[in-house]
């Protein structure tokens, strides 16, 4: 894969302009299709498109021309989600009006379809203020994602309650144009002031959501705006019944997951909202996590990257190794682990390190290249830290995905994913361990 300067080389972004959440993810025809929240015009946030790319193997994708435009109905196309149908593709996404802001603004569902999967017609609203009952606030409604259950469609969408919190709600429809209000899928506040982006699997019974400005609890909740899943099933006449919120992800930079109709592969979005950006410098920001094959293990949600690589490295009973890793993969496999430490996108004394420290896993991007401000104020936020609980030290698999801009970290099915700002040629890798057996495995992405 070329590796253009300024740019990643297998993660999705926009080339110039803005990102933000992955939309419209479908298997269609055989070929994934990813869409994504785009501004073409900067790098920084604007009315939004919806982005195309495609790939037949989910590591080169092709880029398509822009789906979806804002135009004189609507002044931007917000997330949502596509489905394959009577051999077409619908895209359910979220018509944003802004009619001066505030409360004014009008936030309704709106259909578009397509026969070649490239080309789409606008369809108009088909859920609107008229659908949503009167007590959830017609100006923060959005985020439709589609699904089929016992016949019928059915999507759930964010919304949040007058004077209350966000929420996610249930609507179904035989024929997709007409929709009607079936539940409230939690029938209680979440705890952020407003939740996004809600996700729900039929075959894992797993509901996926994001909050915006959830109160902080603990190395779960570190991120202003975090995401969450919980194990359950959803019962159409009384709701999602299982488990609590787990976090989705224990990096900096993990927002707006969604799941692909079709199969179960999610991506998120590798950026946060209220942080600094400073690939805007090369014309862009914003990205999508390297995608994740998706499954419940023990009420958990387990993540596995999904990458076609090429071995080009092995060596075993590493102690101390030295090695080159910039856009590519590793895979570690350790027994009973003592201590470990790595260093990536090393260049001198900058780098980012990955370790263990008694019960965690801690990541540290503070001495990494370019500073990434976000607007957290505790401890770890400013001294560029996270940490994700370590569950085994007997058999540790750790799976680490980087490019240009980003290193994603998999340890036991969890995941940490990062925007990591390193200079061109801060390349180097750095493993220290002390266990009974490791065994060090680069891939280069083929
Ligand atoms: C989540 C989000 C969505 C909204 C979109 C707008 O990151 O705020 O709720 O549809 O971004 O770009």
């Amino acid at each position: 894969m070329t590796d253009m300067q300024g740019q990643p080389v297998f993660h999705i972004n926009g080339e110039a302009g803005w990102i933000n959440d992955p939309n419209g993810l479908v298997l269609f025809r055989g070929e994934y299709h990813v869409f994504f929240q785009y501004y073409p015009h900067a790098a920084q946030w604007g009315p939004m498109h919806w982005g195309h790319v495609k790939s037949r193997d989910l590591t080169h994708w092709e880029r398509l021309p822009i789906a979806l435009y804002p135009d004189e109905t609507e002044d931007g196309c917000f997330s949502g989600s596509a489905i394959e149908w009577q051999g077409k593709l619908w895209l359910l996404y979220t018509g944003f009006c802004e009619n001066g802001g505030g409360e004014n603004v009008r936030q309704r569902q709106c259909l578009a379809s397509s026969e070649d999967g490239v080309h789409f017609v606008k369809h108009g609203v088909v859920i609107g203020e008229k659908e949503l009952p009167p007590e959830y606030c017609p100006w923060d409604f959005r985020d439709p994602k589609v699904f089929r259950k016992n016949g019928a469609f059915y999507c759930v969408a964010a919304a949040r309650k007058r004077d209350g919190r966000g929420r996610i709600l249930l609507f179904r429809s035989d024929d997709l144009f007409r929709w009607e209000f079936v539940l409230d899928v939690l029938g209680r506040d979440g705890e952020g002031s407003m939740t996004e982006c809600p996700d729900y699997r039929d075959d894992l019974g797993l509901l996926l959501y994001s909050e915006q400005f959830q109160p902080a609890a603990g190395a779960a909740h570190r991120n202003i705006h975090s995401c969450f899943a919980r194990i359950g099933t959803l019962d159409l006449t009384r709701g999602f019944c299982g488990g609590e919120g787990e976090p989705v992800d224990y990096g900096f930079d993990f927002y707006a997951p969604q799941t692909f109709a079709g199969a179960p592969v999610m991506i998120g979005w590798l950026d946060m909202w209220d942080r600094t950006n400073p690939t805007e410098r090369y014309g862009w920001a914003g990205q999508l996590t390297v995608p994740r094959r998706i499954e419940v293990q023990n009420g958990e949600l387990r993540q596995t990257p999904v990458y076609t690589g090429r071995e080009v490295l092995r060596r075993q009973d590493v102690s101390f190794l030295s090695d080159r890793l910039k856009a590519g993969a590793v895979r570690l496999n350790a027994e009973n682990v003592r201590s470990l430490c790595l260093l990536l996108h090393k260049k001198g004394e900058r780098f980012v390190s990955f370790s263990l420290r008694g019960e965690e896993w801690v990541f540290d991007r503070s001495r990494a290249g370019e500073p990434i401000r976000g607007a957290e104020r505790d401890a770890d936020s400013l001294a560029g830290v996270r940490r994700m609980p370590c569950e085994s030290k007997e058999r540790v698999q750790i799976e680490i995905v980087s490019d240009n801009f980003s290193v994603e970290i998999f340890v036991g099915g969890r995941s940490l994913s990062s925007v990591v700002c390193a200079e061109a040629d801060a390349d180097g890798l750095e493993l220290t361990v002390d266990a009974d057996a490791c065994e060090y495995v680069r891939y280069e992405i083929v």
